[in-house]
C-alpha cells in the first residue's frame, strides 16, 4: 500500500503534539512536512515545539516550516491557560537541534501542491487556518491538487469553547476559516461535537504512560495537563483530546460518523464571530461543502493512539 501523502498544519499545543506523533508513527501516512502557525502560543514557540516533537520521535529529518505569525485581520488570541506558557503543558522537552526549513510555510505549501498531481495531497490543519487560506489566495491553482482538507475546528450542537458560539481554531482566524470553507475544497471537520466525546481519563492516560518510552511519558504528561485545564467545569472524566481526531480519521474512518452539510463561518457579528453555522437538518439549499463529524468510538480512538505511540 502506498502511504497517503499529508501535510500537517499546526500550532503545538499539547493535543497537536499527540496528533503529530500519531501521524509519524503510522506507516499508512507519508508526512511530507509540518507547517507551523500562530495559535495556542506565538509562532516562535509553535515552530520550535513542532521541531522538539519530531526530534523526540526520532524524526529530525522531518521538514518543519514557519508560517503566519498572526491571523489575517484580527489580533492573535492565544491559549496558554490550556497549553502552558511554552505550549506543551508541563513537559520540558530538550531544545531542538534540527533546523527550521528556510522559506515561508505558505510558499512551501504552494510549491509542494503545485508539484503534485490532482487530488494527491491531504491537508490536516490542527490550528487556525491562516496558512491554508493564505496559500489558497496566493495560488488558487492548488485547489485541485488537494485530495481533502480534514481539520479540527468548529462546533455546533456543543457550542463554543473560547466564546459561547465559537471554537478556538475558527475564532482565532475567522476570516481564514471563511476563505477555506467557501473555497470549494473537499472538507471534513472534526468539531467540538465529536472531540468532546474523546475525553482522557485515568485509565487512558495510564495506558499511554505505560508505554514507557520518552514519547509515551511525554504524551501522558500532555494528556494530563490537557485534562486538568480544559473545560474543567464539565461533569466528565477528563479533557477532550481534539487534534488527534484528524489523524485517527485518516487511519480508521470507521471510528467516526457524521453528515455532509452546508457549513458557513460567521465573520460579521462580534457576538458570534467564528461560529460554524452547520445546516445539519438541510433547511437551506446551501451547497453541502463539509462532512461534519458528530460521533466517535472513543475507546477505539484511545486504543489506536496507544498502540501507535508505542511504535515511536
Ligand atoms: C483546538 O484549540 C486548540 O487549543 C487545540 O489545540 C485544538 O486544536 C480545540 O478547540
Ligand atoms: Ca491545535
Amino acid at each position: 500500500m502506498t502511504p497517503r501523502p499529508i501535510i500537517i498544519d499546526t500550532d503545538p499545543g499539547t493535543d497537536d503534539a499527540i496528533a503529530i506523533w500519531l501521524a509519524l508513527a503510522s506507516p499508512e501516512l507519508d508526512v511530507l512536512g509540518i507547517t507551523a502557525v500562530a495559535g495556542n502560543v506565538p509562532l516562535a514557540l509553535t515552530e520550535r515545539n513542532a521541531r522538539q516533537l519530531c526530534e523526540l520521535a526520532g524524526r529530525s529529518d522531518m521538514k518543519v516550516f514557519a508560517g503566519c505569525a498572526r491571523p489575517l485581520l484580527r489580533p492573535l488570541v492565544t491559549a496558554e491557560e490550556f497549553h502552558g506558557e511554552n505550549g506543551l503543558g508541563s513537559t520540558d522537552l530538550p531544545q531542538p537541534t534540527m533546523p527550521l526549513q528556510p522559506g515561508h510555510a505558505v510558499d512551501w505549501l504552494v510549491d509542494t501542491l503545485m508539484a503534485a498531481g490532482d487530488g494527491e495531497i491531504t491537508l490536516c490543519p490542527l490550528g487556525p487556518l491562516t496558512n491554508i487560506a493564505m496559500a489558497l489566495v496566493k495560488e488558487p491553482r492548488i485547489l485541485p491538487k488537494v485530495r481533502e482538507v480534514v481539520l479540527m475546528g468548529g462546533g455546533f450542537f456543543e457550542g463554543g469553547n473560547i466564546t459561547p458560539a465559537a471554537e478556538f481554531n475558527i475564532y482565532c482566524d475567522p476570516h481564514a476559516a471563511y476563505t477555506v470553507f467557501s473555497s470549494g475544497v473537499k472538507l471534513t471537520m472534526m468539531p467540538l461535537d465529536v472531540t468532546h466525546q474523546a475525553r482522557t481519563n485515568r485509565d487512558r492516560i495510564a495506558a499511554v504512560r505505560a508505554i514507557g518510552t520518552p514519547v509515551g511519558v511525554a504524551a501522558a504528561a500532555m494528556m494530563t495537563s490537557h485534562g486538568a485545564h480544559e473545560e474543567a467545569d464539565r461533569d466528565k472524566d477528563g479533557g477532550p483530546l481534539h487534534d488527534p481526531c484528524v489523524i485517527a480519521y485518516l487511519l480508521e474512518p470507521n471510528l467516526f460518523g457524521g453528515r455532509l452539510c452546508n457549513v458557513q463561518v460567521e465573520t460579521g457579528s462580534e457576538v458570534t464571530m467564528g461560529m460554524t453555522v452547520v445546516d445539519w437538518w438541510g433547511v437551506t439549499d446551501g451547497a453541502k461543502n463539509c462532512t461534519v463529524m458528530n460521533r466517535i468510538d472513543a475507546d477505539g480512538y484511545f486504543a489506536l493512539i496507544t498502540e501507535r505511540l508505542a511504535r515511536l
